[in-house]
């Protein structure tokens, strides 16, 4: 049990205890983690650190007290609606994460088709391979949300039979560019082309790629159109806090249409405190992740982009490369941006036993579940890591070999 202390601590020995307490981790620095961080260098760090501490105080809530953040999130509303290629009139939101980007796409899809079909008991397709969160928004807000296996042999979304699950109480179809399992773009221009057929709002999940995808195409990669350059494409969820290296805190709800707002704002008089309204599902809202946001994105500009998408690409292509060449493993195709897995492809060499034996070597290991099979979402401090992430691989893979053992087997979470 511990509780508050009844006298508080001086500040450098709570520091160097927050330090030690780091002493078991896995290393983000020497890049040794595969998932849940977007590093680039220290540079960058720096920017991110004193753009959020120079607005440590202000609260996001209160643009009117606070101006200046209102412009400046206006600004980054702006630079992510001229990526994706919205046209004009279009609207976005600043959010937390992907998941409030996910769960107001879907709170404002429902009530528009509630407000404009008299739809009551709305239902959601989205392919099997589409984040949690859409599930669990669906949840919450009282939406079906049904969710069609990925059974194409390319691993993306099975657009027949999304249409076949379509009834009178659908109100949305969901894409992910890409997919966060498999790292392939679903048929966008499919989905969106039936949703239009149908009346339908698409949403498109590009919480991974939207800040990565349009540089990679920049630089020749051969990425399909996802964003409002597709026709019927109604909203996109699109987090600066992965791709668009911004710290934690940092994402975008766009809408093609701006006038689809109206049923996002969340408005109340019922408290003596008078109108209340909001456009997000939080309240107070931390100042730092816009201002951090805005400076990063105004620091990296559009060649730091297209640098951070270059080591991107090039260090998946040299761990893919390098993976390949090992003999029996096996990279699961197809990978077309930053996430990519891979498994063992020969008896005796099993997945468990490999996965102890580089965790051993200090890698933080992520699994995909089906099938079973290491998952890498690769961020720009990679490049620094690949060639030791081969190596230890190599030595990894001749050491189960050779015991020939089997390790204790470990679930696939988050
Ligand atoms: C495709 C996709 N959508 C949504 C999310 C949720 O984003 P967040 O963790 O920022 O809430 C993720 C997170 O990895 C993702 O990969």
């Amino acid at each position: 049990m511990t509780r508050i202390p009844a006298k508080g601590r001086p500040w450098p020995e709570l520091r160097a205890e927050l330090e030690a307490a780091k002493g078991g981790d896995f290393s983000w620095r020497d890049a040794r983690i595969p998932v849940f961080v977007f590093h680039l260098d220290d540079a960058l760090t720096r920017v991110q650190q004193e753009a959020y501490c120079a607005y440590w105080t202000e609260n996001n809530l209160g643009q009117r007290a606070f101006p200046s953040l209102a412009r400046l999130e206006g600004e980054v509303r702006a630079m992510g609606l001229r990526l994706l290629n919205a046209p004009e009139g279009g609207a976005a939101t600043f959010t937390s994460g992907g998941s409030e980007s996910i769960y107001l796409a879907m709170r404002t899809a429902r009530d528009w088709a509630r407000a404009t079909k008299g739809i009551s008991t709305p239902n959601v397709i989205v392919p099997r391979s589409a984040h949690p969160q859409f599930s669990r928004a669906g949840h919450d807000l009282c939406i079906d949300v049904i969710r069609v296996p990925t059974t194409r042999a390319d691993l993306r979304a099975d657009v027949a039979g999304m249409e076949a699950r379509i009834d009178a109480d659908t109100i949305m179809l969901v894409g992910s560019a890409p997919s966060f399992p498999f790292g392939v773009f679903d048929p966008i221009a499919e989905i969106a082309a039936l949703a239009q057929s149908r009346g339908l709002w698409m949403h498109v999940d590009a919480c991974v790629g939207a800040f990565l995808a349009p540089f990679a195409a920049r630089l020749g990669h051969p990425i399909p159109a996802f964003d409002f350059a597709v026709p019927g494409v109604t909203s996109i969820s699109a987090d600066i806090h992965k791709y668009g290296m911004a710290p934690k805190g940092a994402s975008l709800l766009l809408l093609r249409d701006g006038a689809l707002q109206e049923h996002q704002w969340f408005r109340f008089d019922d408290w003596e405190r008078g109108h209340y309204q909001a456009l997000v599902a939080q309240g107070t809202r931390p100042g730092g992740a816009v201002a951090a946001a805005w400076a990063v994105m105004n620091h990296l500009g559009e060649d730091g982009y297209l640098h951070c998408a270059r080591l991107v690409m090039d260090t998946k292509a040299r761990l893919v490369a390098g993976i390949r060449a090992i003999e029996g493993l096996s990279v699961l195709e197809p990978s077309e941006l930053s996430i990519f897995a891979y498994r063992p492809a020969e008896p005796g060499l099993d997945l468990e036993s490999l996965v102890a034996a580089m965790t051993r070597r200090g890698w933080f290991i992520s699994l995909l579940a089906e099938p079973a099979a290491i998952h890498l979402v690769i961020n720009p401090s990679h490049h620094v890591s690949a060639d030791r992430y081969l190596a230890d691989l190599r030595a990894a893979v001749a050491e189960v070999r050779a015991r020939g053992a089997r390790g204790q087997a470990q679930a696939a979470t988050y």
